[in-house]
């Protein structure tokens, strides 16, 4: 059944995993009005998604909850269904029941038409491996920040017995002789990749040692979902993760964990605009390292049992000098959003990009706003490169406080694009933001969420 909300947000239903689109291109913004109230985050994207893959290795149903409806969503489920995988809504609002009773092979053109939009379909190898005995990945998108490369990815796969061929359309993987456990040194900590071998390994013969592990927190709620299903999986020091095949995973039941980034980015929203907003569902401990730097920027916030308030306590902000790291720390979806409440801070502050080699195009919008931010894209250091071969070592040199005004932008990828919605509350006067759709890859309901904090704006 399709319908339309009053915010223009069209949804196929109200319930989660629905069918998420934009029946209108821009939003048109009259800011300078302070963001306050209170908004609900629900399961982390960068979880969510993967968990929904991870129901495809079980014999049995699962069950998904607190999973928003963002597009990202939408489109795994689509993927899902291709491969006989039965999704449907639960009892409660934000359940997926995912039943991979069925399993079968999708046809190219269904993989395709379901894929084009994200990164999610390499972490369907090793599942689809496991249990079709083939699988085939079309061209891969995702957002504009970088090459994103998958090259860890196919390699891993390889350590497994997997043989990949490269084909004009996408990707076939075999595995002639099964998949068998291995040892796998990362390049880099990759969230991807490890995923990809957690996936692969869990029901591959013998034991894996996965090296230079990614240690997310979306990471370890993977971990914790397939050790619900069965999974023999322990996370020992140095990064390093052991994971022992088993011949049988169940299906699993399991609230995500809640979504850090965008909790993040309401935060660096309510900073920019002078605001208050309370965000339920959010959790310090996973949280530590941005709220010290929202603290030091002169940011206020208070710990809820069942949530956190930020808000901008007076005074003047404060210039910082951060390096995105993978974690524990400052995590490459917190900067741009940061950014924008950085334009308000007396002084200069630098922020190095070290994870992607391409996150700083959305200053440029900022700077049409007023802004006085340059990209430096050598960095300023000369710091080690993390990604041997690949220069990751952009800085944005941001110098405040500018008033910033109001601009007619268009949205490059998502946290890009949140930046551009809280620039353009922040300025005064008049701001369109086009292409507005990019930012429902990941935010939940988030005209509903603007209109609860008071924002002034309307759909074109
Ligand atoms: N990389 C390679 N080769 C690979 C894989 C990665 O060179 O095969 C490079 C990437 O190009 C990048 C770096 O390694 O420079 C880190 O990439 P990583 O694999 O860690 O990132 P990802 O798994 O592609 C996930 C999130 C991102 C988040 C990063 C870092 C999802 C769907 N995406 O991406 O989230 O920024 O981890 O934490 O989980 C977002 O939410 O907006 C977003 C981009």
């Amino acid at each position: 059944m399709s319908d339309t909300s009053a915010t223009g947000l069209a949804t196929d239903s109200r319930k989660a995993g629905a069918r998420v689109g934009y029946n209108f291109d821009a939003l048109v913004i009259d800011g300078g009005v302070p963001l306050k109230g209170t908004i609900e985050v629900l399961g982390a994207k960068n979880l969510v998604t993967k968990a929904m893959v991870a129901s495809l290795l079980g014999e049995t149903q699962s069950l998904l909850r607190d999973v928003p409806e963002i597009s990202d969503v939408q489109v795994v489920r689509g993927l899902l269904e291709v491969h006989g995988v039965t999704v449907t809504e639960g009892v409660e609002p934000g359940d997926l029941l995912l039943d991979p009773s069925n399993v079968r092979s999708a046809h190219m053109h269904e993989i395709d038409a379901h894929a084009g939009s994200s990164r999610i379909p390499i972490l369907f190898c090793g599942p689809l491996l496991h249990q079709l005995g083939e699988a085939f990945i079309p061209d891969l998108g995702g957002c504009r920040i970088g090459d994103r490369p998958i090259d860890f990815h196919l390699d891993a796969l390889r350590h497994f017995g997997a043989v990949v061929d490269k084909l004009p359309t996408g990707i076939r993987i075999t595995a002639p002789n099964g998949l068998r456990g291995a040892a796998i040194e990362l390049p880099y900590p990759s969230v991807g990749a490890t995923e990809q071998v957690l996936l692969t390994a869990v029901r591959a013969e013998g034991t894996t040692e996965l090296r230079n592990a990614a240690i997310e927190p979306e990471i370890m709620d993977l971990i914790a979902i397939l050790q619900k299903m069965g999974a023999i999986i322990s996370v020992e020091p140095n990064r390093v993760i052991l994971i022992e095949g088993v011949d049988r995973l169940e299906g699993y039941s399991h609230r995500a964990i809640f979504d850090r980034n965008e909790a993040a980015s309401w935060a660096s929203a309510a900073l920019a605009t002078g605001g208050d907003i309370e965000v339920k569902g959010a959790k310090q401990e996973h949280m530590m390292t941005f709220l010290n730097v929202f603290r030091k920027v002169g940011g206020a916030f208070d710990v809820y049992e069942d949530g956190i308030r930020f808000y901008h306590p007076g005074g003047e902000l404060k210039p910082v000098v951060i390096e995105t790291d993978v974690h524990p720390g400052f995590m490459t979806d917190w900067q741009q959003p940061l950014i924008v409440a950085l334009t308000q801070a007396r002084g200069a502050s630098i922020v190095h990009e070290t994870v992607y080699e391409n996150r700083f195009g959305f200053t440029d919008a900022l700077n049409q706003m007023g802004a006085d931010i340059t990209v430096h894209k050598q960095g300023l250091t000369g710091t080690a490169r993390r990604v041997p071969r690949r220069n990751l070592e952009q800085a944005a040199v941001i110098v405040g406080p500018t008033p910033l005004h109001g601009a007619d932008v268009e949205v490059p990828d998502l946290r890009g694009g949140f930046s551009h919605l809280i620039a353009a509350l922040t300025a005064e006067g008049r701001s369109r933001v086009s292409n507005v759709g990019i930012i429902s890859r990941g935010y939940g309901d988030f005209l509903g969420k603007l209109e609860a904090l008071g924002a002034r704006f309307s759909v074109e």
